[in-house]
């Protein structure tokens, strides 16, 4: 056992340990949708409605999303992975063709193959190291029943039923 300071690579180990889903974070720039994937994101409180999630100062989607004030969380299904990795990679312009979204008046951006979707006001800004916290109060909440999520763990994305 290491009593030195974590290096980035252990800390990196350490938190991709512990598994998660993936979401895409979505919101607007002026008229266009925005979005990027994200797996910083759990609950804060039941009565109300809080999540969180950190986002990347660097992360191109900061600016619009401090910008607009509303923010959703799109839960990914288990055969989400090109969608991951296009909100991942690809220049933020480009994300969302191929993948059809909605949007509810005064909404963010909805997957249409997001089998959970959390539509948030985004409430509280944190400055936390090289990231942002960003709290968000839910406002509307739809899912479909029965998908199986997609999960992420140490870099690869398992499936819940241990196939690949
Ligand atoms: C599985 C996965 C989880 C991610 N989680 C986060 C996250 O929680 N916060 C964040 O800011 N970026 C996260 N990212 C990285 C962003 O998606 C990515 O840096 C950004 O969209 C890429 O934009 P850029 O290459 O144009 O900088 C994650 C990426 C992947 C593949």
């Amino acid at each position: 056992m290491s009593a030195s300071p974590p290096t980035p690579q252990d800390w990196r180990w350490a938190m991709g340990y512990f598994p998660t889903g993936v979401t895409i974070v979505t919101t607007w720039d002026g008229d266009e949708p925005v979005g990027s994937t994200i797996n910083a994101f759990c609950s804060v409180s039941l009565e109300p409605p809080l999540l969180l999630i950190c986002l990347d100062f660097k992360n191109p989607i900061r600016e619009p999303f401090e910008r607009a004030r509303i923010f959703g969380v799109n839960i990914l299904p288990q055969d989400g992975l090109p969608i991951a990795q296009r909100f991942a990679r690809e220049p933020l312009g480009g994300r969302f063709c191929e993948f059809p979204y909605r949007a509810a008046p005064g909404g963010a951006p909805q997957l249409a193959a997001a089998p959970v979707f959390i539509d948030c006001a985004l409430e509280q800004l944190h400055a936390a190291g090289d990231h942002l916290i960003a709290v968000g109060r839910g406002r509307r909440v739809e899912h479909a029943p029965d998908v199986s999520p997609l999960l992420y763990h140490r870099g690869q994305f398992p499936r819940l039923d241990g196939g690949v």
